[in-house]
């Protein structure tokens, strides 16, 4: 029996596919940079699940009713309710996005010399934590970098090496933190053991511990389908004491609080809240909105309740198993498990005729668009980025293009195209080349840097 999606349209957008050689001068036209495409350009748009999905008709009329009084809104005391009831803290600073709870938290607690170990940080947490002379520090287990390895709990620290860190250089770290689910990874699950026991080793060596909860509720959602003792948990009780095990919690509110913009920080401490307020005030916007406008606020106070439901979550998860597995039947190495919001095909492994200074990932993804107008991006060495002392690039673990499904935003349809797009090219990749700089930006050099195809 064929599974009922759980949406209808009642609204679209009409995409479609220009020809071969459109694209070809659209991938010219943006330096082989597939960051500066056209919307219009592109078939299926699978670069990010990040403010990219629909609403619902209740975030809609929410934002109806949208306040845009600069201080005192109802639009920031409903989402003010909302982020307490959904994530448990007694303290909410609004920011624009994710990156602007990561530059006010940074600004304020990293200093010079400090460090920051976690599991894989995302690129911004990285550089917001470097520009401050800080130095981020990967403690994920190994096997997370293991393509083989089937473990389910793939975005864990590695307590013991965590543990070293914090013995010998307890002053220096502000804050320990946890990105769940751990999207450098291939946007793998903490378990709640390991985020029990990172906490644990936090307070005994008196350290903050934080969460990056971009992805929570896809973190809750494996929890409940993966960890021993948890099958029966409603994703509430889960998300209660995943949330109840942090100090505070930096959220990009465009992923899993299924909104197109927005940001959060949340603290258990008031005297540490009374400290970055201020400074949110500085960096993102008033203290009751962060730059974010009451449309946006009362659509993400409604987006936070709809992110959570066990209905939806299953409805997601299952969406990019499906299209991992159609790409592992055309022989596309991936990484496994199949995360949480994205496939990330292992492109090192399919394109090896590319050296990881030639980025196979980014080159992989303009092959990807010249085939089919799909986009998608790159993690890898482009988005490793060079090392902020020696200037030499740094070399990724693995050089993987990244699939994001966008929230309720494709059907099926869409995924088989894409997963079609892909036998294609499956057949000629031996003739994908890889791309050099024509000209290298800093820092996010991803976004603004110009390419161009290496001579075959
Ligand atoms: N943390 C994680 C784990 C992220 O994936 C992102 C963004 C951020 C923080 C920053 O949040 O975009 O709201 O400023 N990830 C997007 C992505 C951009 O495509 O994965 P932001």
């Amino acid at each position: 029996m064929a599974t009922l999606p759980l949406y209808k349209q009642k609204v679209v957008e009409e995409i479609r596919l220009i020809s071969r050689s459109e694209r070809l001068k659209s991938l010219k036209r943006a330096d082989f940079n597939p960051f500066m495409l056209h919307s219009e350009d592109i078939a299926v748009d699978l670069l990010t699940d990040s403010g990219t999905g629909a609403l619902s008709q209740e975030q809609c009329a929410a934002e109806e009713e949208g306040d845009e009084t600069y201080c005192g809104s109802k639009s920031w005391r409903a989402l003010e309710h909302s982020a307490k009831s959904v994530l448990g803290f007694p303290y909410v600073i609004p920011v624009h996005q994710g990156r602007g709870a990561e530059h006010v938290v940074d600004f304020v607690l990293v200093k010079k010399g400090s460090l920051v170990p976690g599991n894989a940080h995302f690129d911004t947490t990285k550089a917001n934590i470097e520009v401050m002379g800080g130095k981020p520090i990967d403690c994920t287990i190994s096997e997370a970098y293991d393509p083989s390895s089937g473990l389910p709990f793939k975005g864990n620290i590695d307590l013991p090496r965590l543990e070293k860190i914090l013995k010998k250089h307890g002053t220096k770290i502000p804050y320990v933190l946890s990105t769940i689910t751990c999207n450098q990874v291939g946007g793998q699950p903490v378990s709640m053991k390991n985020l029990k026991e990172s906490s644990a080793l936090c307070k005994k060596y008196g350290i903050r511990f934080f969460l990056d909860v971009a992805r929570f509720a896809e973190n809750a959602y494996f929890i409940k389908k993966r960890e021993k003792g948890f099958g029966k948990r409603s994703i509430k009780s889960i998300i209660d004491e995943m949330m109840s095990y942090a100090d505070g919690a930096l959220m990009s509110a465009k992923k899993n609080a299924l909104n197109q913009s927005g940001g959060l920080i949340l603290l258990r401490n008031k005297e540490l809240f009374e400290i970055l307020q201020p400074y949110g005030a500085l960096f993102a916007g008033g203290i009751q909105y962060g730059a974010m406008s009451g449309k946006a606020m009362a659509s993400l106070a409604v987006g936070l309740k709809e992110g959570v439901k066990e209905r939806y979550l299953e409805y997601r998860v299952a969406q990019i198993e499906y299209l991992g597995n159609k790409l592992r039947e055309i022989g596309v190495p991936i990484v496994l498990p199949i995360g949480g919001h994205a496939v990330f095909v292992n492109a090192g492994e399919w394109l090896p005729q590319i050296r990881w200074n030639l980025f196979p990932g980014h080159s992989l993804a303009c092959a990807l668009y010249l085939e089919g107008g799909v986009r998608a991006v790159e993690i890898g060495s482009l988005l490793e980025n060079r090392d902020p002392k020696t200037r030499e690039n740094r070399r990724a673990k693995w050089e993987l293009l990244r699939l994001a499904i966008p929230h309720r935003l494709y059907v099926k349809e869409h995924l088989d195209y894409v997963a079609d797009v892909f036998r294609k090219l499956s057949e000629k990749r031996s003739s994908v080349r890889g791309v050099e700089f024509v000209r290298e930006t800093y820092p996010m050099r991803h976004f603004t840097s110009k390419f161009r195809l290496i001579k075959s």
